[in-house]
C-alpha cells in the first residue's frame, strides 16, 4: 500500500485501537499464573502483554498490510527496522512491573518508522486518558493541545530517570548523576515506564529524563513527541539514539539538556584519570606515558571497568570506555 493512502487517515484509527486496547489493561487482573520471568533479574512479562500485543498488531496490521513488527515481546522482525517500509515498534504494556503491582502507571507505546525514521508516534496511559501524540514536521500534541514545554534549567524542574536491573549494568554512573541531579533540580522521581516519563519531558511536567540503557520500544514513540516539542533527545555522548538495538538515553528541552551534558561530561573525567591514589572523584590526574605501562586488568566490555598499573605506580581506572555512554 502506498504511503499516501495511509497517511491521511492513520492518526485517528490508530487512536482508535489504543482506546480499545487500554480497555483489556484497565480490565486486568493480574494473577500470579499471568506472569513469567523473562531471564534477565527483575524482567517479566504478563499474559496481558502478550494479549495487547497481539491485539495491536492483528489491528494495526490491517491498517498497513506490508508493515513490519517489532514488538517487546517478540523481536523477530527487529531486522526489518533498518529498511525503508513502515515498521511498527510496539511496546504494549511500558511499565510492567507497576503494572504487575496495579500502581496504574503504565502505557502503550506505539511509533511508526518510515524511511527509518519515526514518522507518527502515540503513547497512551490508559489510567489517565492521557494520549501524546506526534507526527514528523507537524507537532506534537496531549489529547489534541500542542505541547510547547518552557525552555527552563534544571534547578527549574522535577527530574526523570530510569533504571533496570536486567541489563546488568555498573549502577554508579547512574546513581552519581542522580545524585548530582538531586543537588540541582526541584527533585528527582523513578516512574516505572520511560515512555511516559519521557512524554511527561514533552509537555513540561519532568526537566528532563535520563538512562544508561534501554530498549527501543521503550523510546521510539516518545522520542518523535519530544523532537516535535523542541525537546532534544540522544544518547549519553550526545550521539544519536538507535531504533534497531538499546542505547543509553537522555532528554529534555535544550537548556537543561546541555547542563545535563556537562555533569555527565565532568563526572567522566573525574573517574577516567584518577592519579597515583586512585580515590574516586580524585580528579583528571595527567596520564602517564603508556611505554611505562605495566599491567591492564579488567575487560573492555561496556559495564567493565580497565585497571591500566603504570612503572612510577600510577593507576588508571577506566570506566565507561565504551560504545553506549
Ligand atoms: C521498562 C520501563 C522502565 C525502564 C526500563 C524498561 P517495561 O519497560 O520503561 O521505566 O526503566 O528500562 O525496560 O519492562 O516495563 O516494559
Ligand atoms: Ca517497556
Amino acid at each position: 500500500m502506498k504511503a499516501e493512502e495511509w497517511k491521511e487517515s492513520i492518526s485517528g484509527r490508530v487512536r482508535e485501537i489504543l482506546l480499545k486496547a487500554g480497555e483489556i489493561i484497565l480490565g486486568a487482573h493480574v494473577e500470579r499464573r499471568d506472569i513469567r520471568a523473562k531471564g534477565g533479574k527483575a524482567d517479566f512479562v504478563t499474559a496481558y502483554d502478550v494479549r495487547v500485543q497481539e491485539y495491536l498488531i492483528g489491528q494495526l496490521a490491517s491498517l498497513i498490510p506490508d508493515a513490519a513488527f517489532f514488538g517487546e515481546e517478540d523481536t523477530k522482525g527487529s531486522g526489518r527496522i533498518l529498511g525503508n517500509g513502515p515498521v511498527f515498534i510496539i511496546d504494549p504494556i511500558d511499565g510492567t512491573t507497576n503494572f504487575m503491582f496495579d500502581r496504574r502507571h503504565s502505557c502503550i507505546s506505539v511509533a511508526l518508522c518510515c524511511d527509518r525514521r519515526v514518522c507518527f508516534a502515540w503513547v497512551y496511559q490508559p489510567y489517565t486518558g492521557e494520549l501524546w501524540t506526534a507526527e514528523e514536521g507537524a507537532g506534537a500534541f496531549l489529547n489534541g493541545e500542542r505541547l510547547h514545554p518552557a525552555d527552563l534549567t534544571l534547578e527549574e524542574g522535577v527530574a526523570a530517570f530510569g533504571a533496570a536491573r536486567h541489563y546488568g549494568y555498573d549502577p554508579d554512573p547512574l546513581f552519581r548523576l542522580v545524585r548530582n541531579l538531586f543537588e540541582h533540580s526541584l527533585g528527582v522521581r523513578e516512574g516505572g515506564s520511560a515512555a511516559i516519563d519521557l512524554c511527561r519531558v514533552a509537555a513540561g511536567g519532568n526537566i528532563c529524563y535520563l538512562e544508561p540503557m534501554i530498549s527501543p520500544w521503550d523510546y521510539a514513540a516518545s522520542s518523535l513527541i519530544l523532537h516535535e516539542a523542541g525537546c532534544l533527545i540522544t544518547q549519553w555522548s550526545g550521539e544519536r539514539i538507535t531504533l534497531d538495538r538499546s542505547c543509553s538515553i537522555l532528554a529534555a528541552p535544550p537548556q537543561a539538556y546541555g547542563e545535563l551534558r556537562r555533569l555527565i561530561d565532568r563526572d567522566k573525567a573525574d573517574h577516567v584519570h584518577l592519579g597515583k591514589d586512585a580515590r574516586p572523584g580524585k580528579g583528571n590526574a595527567a596520564a602517564p606515558s603508556e611505554a611505562d605501562l605495566i599491567e591492564v586488568t579488567g575487560e573492555e566490555d561496556w559495564q567493565d571497568e580497565t585497571e591500566r598499573t603504570y612503572r612510577d605506580g600510577s593507576l588508571i581506572q577506566e570506566c565507561w570506555k565504551d560504545r553506549s555512554y
